[in-house]
Parts: C-alpha cells; sequence; structure tokens
C-alpha cells in the first residue's frame, strides 16, 4: 500500500517552487472554457466500465469509471476545424494512492504516455493537459490504461482545436545544435523534467539523456510542425555519475542533452517534483550510471521505462561487493538517510562477492535489508547479471557467480529473500537464459567487444547489453508487481 505522501503529487508540482536560475519556467497550459467539452458518460463517447455519478463535482450526469484492468478505456470522439496541434485537458479523480498510467491514443495511434496523479479522494477531480496532433473532422481519442489499476474516474475532455499550446521556446540554459546541450544549477533532489519535443517547422529525430549518460529517452521522430511534450522525473546527484566519482565526477547541477539524427526542442522546463517515488539501486559496474562510454550499466538505461512520478537514484559502484557497499560512506551510508517511506531499494550484489563466504554474503544482505526496512523503504533482491564465460553452449558456474570459495552467490540471494519475506528478481536466470539462448557468439554483442568498444570485457555490457538486462529488471518488477509498474512506460511494441 502506498501512502499518503504520494497523494497529488504530480499535479501539485505546478505550484512548487520555481527554481533560481531555471529560467523559463510555464505552468501547463490549461484549455480556455471556450474549448469544446466532450462528456465521458456522453455518446458518442464509450467507456469500457460504468458511468456512475455517486462521487460528487463532475460534470454533467456523471463520469466514466473504468473497469480495473489493463486496457479498460474511455474514448472521445472530437472534431477539429482544422489539421493542428491541439490541447486535451481531461479531468479526473483518483481517489487511490498509486498513479494509473495510461496511453493516450489519437485516431488508434498512441501518441503520447501520461500519469494520472491520485488526487487525494474521489470527489478531488483535477485536470491533465497534454498536446496532440489532429486531423480536419473526426478524430478518436482514446486513454487507454497500461496498469491493473485502469484508468481515474474520467469526467470529460476539452480540446481546445486549432490553437496549439505554445511551448515556451527553448531556455538560455540550452546551447548548441546537434547536440542540443543544457544546464541547471539546481542542487541534489529529483525534479519534474517536462521537453516539448518536435519543432513547428522542421521535422526531426531526438532522443534525451540527463547527468552521466542516463537514457530517458530514446530517439523520437516528429514530423515537420509536431511538437510532443514529454515529462520526467530526474534525480540530481553530485557526484553525477558513481557515487565514488570513478570516471569523474560531472558538473554540479542538472544536465539534460538532446541528440538522436536531427534534435528539436522547442521548450524546457524543470521544476522541483513532490513526492515521487523513488526507486534506489545499490550495486556494482554493472548496475551503476558509467560516465565513460562505452561501459554502461542497466541503471543507466532503466530512466527509458519510466514515466513522470518516479525517479531512478542510482548508487550502483564498480568495484563494490556486498560488504565494501555498507562500509563506504559514499555508498550505504549515503543513500539511507534519502530513503522515505514507500521507495523501493533495488540491491545486487555478487561480482565482486568472489571470495566472500556465503554466511557473510547474507549477513550483508541482511544489513542491507534490514536498514532499508528501518527507513519506511521496500528492498528487492537483484540476483547478479551472468558473465560470459562458456563451457561449450552453457555458462560456467563462475559465469553464474558461484564464487571462489564455492558460495553460490544468486542461491544464497534467494535464501534471503525468502527467509526475510523480499522479492528476488532473478536477473542471473533471466540473463542466462538470454546468453544461452544467444550462445557462445551471438552472446558477444551484450559486452564490451574489441572491435566495436576498443576493449574486450565478458563482465561489463555494451549499450545495447545494458538495454537488455534493463529489460529483464523491468519484466521482474512486472512479475513481482512492485509499486513502480503504476509508473512504468507503456510495454514496447517489439
Ligand atoms: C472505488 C471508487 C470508484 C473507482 C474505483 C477504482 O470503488 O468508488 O469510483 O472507480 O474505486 O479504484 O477505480
Ligand atoms: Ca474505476
Amino acid at each position: 500500500m502506498l501512502l499518503a505522501r504520494r497523494r497529488g503529487a504530480l499535479l501539485t508540482a505546478v505550484l512548487a517552487a520555481i527554481l533560481a536560475g531555471a529560467g523559463h519556467i510555464v505552468s501547463p497550459a490549461v484549455a480556455s472554457a471556450a474549448a469544446p467539452r466532450y462528456e465521458a458518460e456522453t455518446a458518442p463517447a464509450t467507456c469500457d466500465g460504468l458511468i456512475e455519478s455517486n462521487h460528487d463535482g463532475y460534470s454533467g450526469t456523471g463520469f466514466c469509471n473504468g473497469d480495473n484492468e489493463v486496457g479498460a478505456a474511455a474514448q472521445f470522439t472530437v472534431s477539429a476545424t482544422e489539421e493542428g496541434t491541439a490541447t486535451l485537458a481531461i479531468r479526473y479523480a483518483n481517489g487511490s494512492t498509486t498513479a494509473r498510467p495510461a496511453a493516450v491514443m489519437v485516431n488508434g495511434v498512441t501518441v503520447l504516455s501520461t500519469s494520472f496523479e491520485p488526487t487525494g479522494g474521489w470527489n478531488s477531480w483535477t485536470t491533465k493537459t497534454s498536446a496532440v496532433r489532429l486531423n480536419p473532422g473526426s478524430n478518436t481519442i482514446r486513454l487507454s490504461p497500461t496498469s491493473a489499476g485502469g484508468l481515474p474516474n474520467v469526467d470529460y475532455l476539452d480540446v481546445e482545436a486549432g490553437t496549439s499550446p505554445e511551448p515556451p521556446g527553448r531556455p538560455p540554459q540550452c546551447s548548441g545544435g546537434a547536440p542540443i546541450v543544457c544546464h541547471f544549477d539546481v542542487a541534489p533532489g529529483n525534479y519534474t523534467v517536462t521537453a516539448w519535443i518536435g519543432d513547428g517547422a522542421a521535422a526531426g529525430n531526438t532522443s534525451m539523456s540527463v547527468e552521466a549518460r542516463r537514457r530517458v529517452l530514446p530517439a523520437v521522430d516528429t514530423a515537420a510542425g509536431t511538437i510532443i511534450q514529454h515529462t520526467f522525473t530526474i534525480n540530481v546527484r553530485q557526484p553525477e555519475g558513481q557515487p565514488t566519482g570513478q570516471g569523474g565526477t560531472g558538473r554540479p547541477g542538472l544536465d539534460i542533452t538532446f541528440a538522436g539524427k536531427a534534435p528539436q526542442l522547442s521548450g524546457l522546463t524543470v521544476q522541483a517534483a513532490t513526492d515521487p517515488l523513488v526507486v534506489y539501486l545499490a550495486g556494482d559496474s554493472t548496475t551503476c550510471d558509467q560516465m565513460l562510454a562505452p561501459w554502461t550499466g542497466w541503471g543507466q538505461i532503466l530512466p527509458t521505462h519510466v514515466t513522470a512520478g518516479a525517479a531512478i537514484a542510482n548508487y550502483g559502484d564498480s568495484g563494490e561487493s556486498s560488504g565494501s557497499f555498507l562500509r563506504n560512506s559514499a555508498l550505504f551510508p549515503t543513500m539511507k538517510p534519502l530513503i522515505r517511506r514507500g521507495d523501493l531499494v533495488l540491491i545486487q550484489f555478487g561480482h565482486n562477492d568472489k571470495s566472500t563466504s556465503a554466511p557473510a554474503f547474507r549477513s550483508n544482505l541482511t544489513t542491507m535489508i534490514n536498514q532499508v526496512r528501518e527507513r519506511g523503504g521496500s528492498p528487492v533482491l537483484v540476483t547478479p547479471p551472468v558473465r560470459r564465460h562458456f563451457d561449450g553452449n552453457r555458462l560456467t558456474p563462475t559465469a553464474r557467480h558461484v564464487n571462489g570459495v564455492g558460495a553460490d552467490l544468486p542461491a544464497e540471494t534467494h535464501r534471503v529473500g525468502s527467509q526475510l519475506n523480499v522479492p528476488v528478481i532473478d536477473l542471473t536466470a533471466k540473463s542466462k537464459e538470454l546468453v544461452e539462448s544467444l550462445g557462445p557468439n551471438a552472446s558477444a554483442r551484450l559486452y564490451l567487444r574489441e572491435e566495436e568498444d576498443g576493449y574486450k570485457d565478458n563482465t561489463h555490457f555494451s549499450e545495447y547489453g545494458a538495454g537488455r538486462m534493463a529489460d529483464l529488471v523491468v519484466e521482474g518488477v512486472r512479475e513481482h508487481n512492485l509499486s513502480l509498474v503504476s509508473y512504468l512506460q507503456p510495454r514496447r511494441v517489439p
């Protein structure tokens, strides 16, 4: 169960303190009263659930109470006088304590993902706005939930068509063309970052990353005249990569890079985030935010899976074992006091516990779990991803983290998990299956290769491999139905 502090998380962030030096900041555009209103209870609108009126404050004669399941949609049919950008303002109430993410589909195509944060009660309604592109004439707008909670209660949709919500323009903190590089002079913490990607006149292909090569948006194409708003919650730390500063400490503040074949940015705002769900990562070089290419930790790609309202705070650090992570003051002792009630802490060790005995390994994991719980956090164990050491077509025991003193570290992790009732994401098993199914040759691509990367390594991942590991971690997050599930991007269509 999530707690009260999550309530109203993101929308109230609009009112949050505007940061010194953040410059160009706007509130989300709100469609004017004159915008045509489409009530969710009025045909041709459809509701995969029931039209109800048992909570006060709705407009018209009721609202759509969608079924609590993936895909239980509310759909509106709206008309536009001309082709162009329009502002959608969706009025909803979410009296639950978790956000309800959804895909916004225009004429059958998913154009953006959004998340309906808790409003504090079923009688408390609020409005979520986003910009989409409409065709002249009739258009369908479908809100399709992507998590088991379904949609919030949906009251109506206002569409301000023909007039585009003016993107705020590129702020003075940004410079350059390809890539576009932006720097915001903010203190460590969590920030809501909204980027208007695309351009009024030119086509674009734009990706977005932050801080130490943390990917948040894979390259997206935008047609000329299309500008799509993307919002993320970003954790800012100093050093910005590995907490012990290996590979470089980066620049204090928030750095954002827009790359891709033709980066297009029409606006960027940064605001303090209110009560995000923070997912802490405790791990080693296979997890961490690597400053230097080609090394890439899976925690660096994980943010591409996460919607606004949740932030990934990666405390992974190269060379750390379960014991050194606990002892080093830059690591567990720095991370622990930041953990808040309801936050998740993913704990992955093994690579550097080459000579740790089974009892010592269990004791280190137990200490971390107990201390995370002391803070009200929810620990999650992650078994270490395999190394690429084959014996024929099978991975060797060393590859599977049976260590130098005979301790089977993934098995020990499972043992601690069942003793302490902690969910275990079995990344060892998942990555073993992936690496063995690719086989001794094709699996090389997951790791660093001499020809491609100038460095051969069967432990550390290429950016591609880190992405595959992040996919497996997300699969585990879904299997255990961790609270992060409410903040996952819609599944990518393969
Ligand atoms: C409660 C509430 C409904 C709401 C539902 C939900 O039952 O009364 O209006 O739709 O929760 O969680 O979706
Ligand atoms: Ca419902």
